[in-house]
């Protein structure tokens, strides 16, 4: 009687369970887990936990610390992509055992759901704009005194004769410039948006065309265009620059080669930033290049923040203000081989607008 109720209950239950062996092959799978994996009970058995992802962070050293040290661990944000490829974010909770003499592992697997997500999202913007105003805070107080200190020089140099100490202070005029420029940059876009009705095609044709201008024949671009969707309400150079800093990006991260997808989709009911829009436009940009480095993941939208040597990390950053500007969002997957970048514009009634 025990015995068959925990079968039920085992049966009944959300989070996936799969139980490893000293191997970390597969020894049970519970109903759950079949859904998780989308594979029956009997095609799980026996498999290697490694072989059921082509991709996965949950790493198979970390599976053997908790096996042979019973170093457990949960882990509230696994990303994994199925052979199928698929790709989930998951919650793993593993609890080394030990049954009938032999060690093995108890693995719980839980799909964050969506609530969870939207929670993180705003959590992540909210800091992501701490940070912007962090540093527009700074240039501005770099700006001033800057200006300051190239007037200044430039009163000093009309005031000398000697060719070479003009040398100096033209270096310093030169230095500023320089300074000012970046300063600039960090400010970010200014000007509030010019908004007017515009195809979204339009736009993303005349990007195509910046592109290809821009790289040879070794990167292809597809277009996967949703011809329904209505005219958006937008500042048609803004979005341009939003989305050629997203693609320039990507045909720098194939270094000239490989293939870029843009895809446009009507989505309904997208909660962006806490609100809750009945119609979104989405602008997709997927690339086939290396994916985004994970030490970059977390702060991937903050300003300063580069995988290049010679890169301002702006570029991401000054996107994202951009698609605020139009009340929108962006969304980033990415793992090797696959990083799509998706953008949300909410489309608004025409008659609201006029
Ligand atoms: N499509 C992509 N594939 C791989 N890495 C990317 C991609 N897009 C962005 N990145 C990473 O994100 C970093 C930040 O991008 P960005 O803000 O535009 O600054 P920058 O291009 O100046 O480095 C890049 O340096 C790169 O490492
Ligand atoms: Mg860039």
């Amino acid at each position: 009687m025990a015995e068959h109720f925990s079968d039920i209950l085992m049966a009944n239950l959300s989070v996936g369970v799969l139980v490893l062996d000293d191997k970390l092959c597969v020894q049970y799978a519970n109903a759950s887990a079949e859904r998780f994996f989308e594979q029956s009970r009997n095609q799980l058995m026996g498999h290697a936990i490694h072989k059921l992802f082509v991709q996965s962070s949950l790493e198979t050293q970390r599976l053997r610390d908790a096996l042979q040290n019973h170093l457990d661990f949960s882990d509230g944000e696994v990303q994994l992509t199925f052979v199928d490829g698929r790709h989930l974010l998951a919650e793993v909770t593993v609890t080394s055992l030990v049954h009938q003499n032999h060690p093995c592992l108890l693995v719980e697997f839980k799909q964050i759901d969506n609530l969870r997500r939207i929670s993180q999202e705003n959590q992540l913007w909210a800091q992501q704009q701490a940070a912007r105003d962090l540093v527009r805070g700074l240039a501005h107080e770099i700006k001033n005194p800057l200006g300051g200190l190239r007037g200044a020089a430039q009163l000093l140099e009309r005031q000398l004769d000697d060719p070479e100490q003009k040398e100096f202070t033209g270096l310093i005029i030169e230095q500023a410039d320089r300074l000012r420029n970046l300063v600039d940059r960090l400010l970010g876009p200014n000007k509030p948006p010019n908004l007017q009705w515009h195809n979204v095609h339009k736009v993303l044709e005349k990007i195509l065309t910046l592109l290809s201008l821009d790289c040879g024949n070794n990167i292809e671009f597809v277009r996967d265009y949703d011809p329904s969707i209505p005219d958006l309400y937008i500042d048609d150079e803004k979005i341009q620059q939003a989305v050629l800093n997203i693609a320039r990006n990507a045909v720098q991260a194939m270094e000239g080669r490989g293939r870029i997808r843009f895809i446009t989709r009507v989505e309904r009911q997208v909660t962006i930033h806490g609100k809750r829009h009945p119609l979104c436009a989405q602008i997709k940009i997927i690339d086939n290049g290396p994916g985004i480095p994970d030490r970059l993941k977390d702060t991937l939208f903050y300003p300063m923040v580069t995988g290049k040597k010679d890169g301002t990390g702006l570029g991401l950053s000054i996107a994202q203000q951009l698609v605020d500007h139009h009340r929108g969002k962006i969304e980033v997957e990415s793992w090797p081989g696959h990083t799509e970048f998706t953008l949300f514009l909410p489309i608004d009634k025409k008659e609201a607008k006029q």
